[in-house]
């Protein structure tokens, strides 16, 4: 067995109603002040209030920043870090989907100097953190509540990009399937495919270790048995919680194994207005075919988690049917299918080449060499 390590947050309380273990674990913690980074929808929602309650009933005094946009932009996370610098703040807590939790996790690293955000930009550039970090995801996909990574756009030039370090893991994460019930159905449809696809290139990924096998193909158990029904009907409850349950085991798994070509390619659409999680959807079938090959039996690993029959079948036919899966999957959940669905069309084709060739952090991990042609190759199979 080759070495590995693995890392997580430094802990994790799951399950219905967990949210109000916020206040308890913020002051078993010695946490005095607290700014909660969000969003207007959860102000809007009550659930700020609610957290804010929560905290101040156990002695945790709480700001509120609600200034996070969807796919948020660099602006706010320097906004959010100025917010916190000089006030005294001893815990930043995230309460939101995916976007709120990385303002929350940027603004932490960057509280020190918040004009030097771009400068953690890329792999291990974060000096430390000096504030407590608390999670809350009412969004089940992103997995952030778990990573080292906080994913902002940079405006100017129209790119996604990640400040990956250690010191971004939260403190505490606090996951609470309730969250999601008021998610639509197209919204969970697309971060449930966000996290199927953190599950799978995970899983093949070229730092995928035995751990993160573990998480990954448990992840995939659970998004695949319980995304139909969580879209199907919002109020089911026991979906929901099989689907966080699935995103926070992939956000594990792939916190560690990497991530790989679905997610270079996502990054790039990014930067065209294409959220996350349907551009995730719409390339994870494309880039496992093309990946198929690089390791035939792992594929062929996924046909069973994924509930399919493959009882004389060669890895090959077992991959294949999972890969099948999967893209029938996205489809039935109401994803998009093709390029041309979410209108790149052939004007903007060789810039997303271009700009899917960049993501060299996430390239690395893929278990077939993905280079400029192979990359062409994967989005011209996906132009529709
Ligand atoms: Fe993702």
């Amino acid at each position: 067995m080759d070495l590995f390590a693995f890392r997580t947050a430094g802990k994790v309380v799951v399950g219905r109603g967990a949210l109000v273990q916020a206040g308890p674990e913020a002051a078993s913690l010695g946490k005095g002040r607290a700014l909660v980074v969000t969003d207007g929808t959860m102000v809007d929602l009550g659930l700020v209030q609610k957290l804010v309650q929560n905290l101040q009933a156990n002695g945790v005094e709480a700001d509120v920043f609600a200034d996070v946009e969807p796919e948020p932009s660099l602006k706010t996370a320097i906004k959010c870090a100025a917010r916190l610098q000089g006030k005294g703040y001893d815990l930043v807590v995230g309460l939101g989907g995916g976007s709120c939790l990385d303002v929350a996790k940027a603004g932490a690293a960057a509280m020190e100097d918040p004009q030097g955000l771009p400068r953690y930009l890329g792999t291990n550039k974060v000096p430390g953190r000096k504030i407590g970090l608390f999670l809350i995801p009412t969004t089940a996909g992103t997995g952030t509540e778990v990573t080292p990574n906080a994913i902002v756009l940079d405006t100017d030039k129209q790119e996604k990009q990640g400040i990956v370090s250690p010191y971004l893991y939260a403190d505490v994460s606090l996951v609470d399937p309730e969250l999601t019930l008021s998610k639509s159905a197209s919204v969970t449809a697309a971060t449930g495919m966000d996290a199927m696809t953190h599950a799978i290139e995970a899983f093949v990924s070229r730092n995928a270790s035995p751990m993160t096998d573990l998480l990954a193909l448990e992840a995939v158990r659970l998004i695949g048995g319980s995304l139909r029904k969580a879209v199907a009907d919002g109020s089911d409850v026991e979906a929901r919680e099989q689907v966080m349950m699935g995103s926070m085991l992939a956000g594990m798994a792939f916190a560690n194994a990497g991530l790989g070509a679905v997610h270079a390619i996502a990054m790039a659409l990014g930067g065209f207005g294409v959220t996350h999680g349907r551009a995730n959807a719409l390339m994870l079938p494309y880039v496992m075919r093309f990946n198929r090959e690089s390791s035939p039996a792992k594929f062929a690993r996924l046909a069973p988690a994924l509930g399919l029959e493959v009882q004389g079948l060669s890895d090959d036919e077992a991959g294949k049917k999972a890969v099948d899966a999967v893209a029938v999957l996205g489809k039935d959940v109401g994803c998009p299918q093709t390029l041309k669905d979410v209108g790149i069309g052939p004007d903007r084709f060789d810039l997303l080449v271009k700009k899917s060739f960049d993501q060299q952090r996430l390239l690395a991990n893929n278990p077939r060499p993905a280079g400029m042609a192979e990359l062409e190759q994967i989005c011209r199979s996906a132009l529709g």
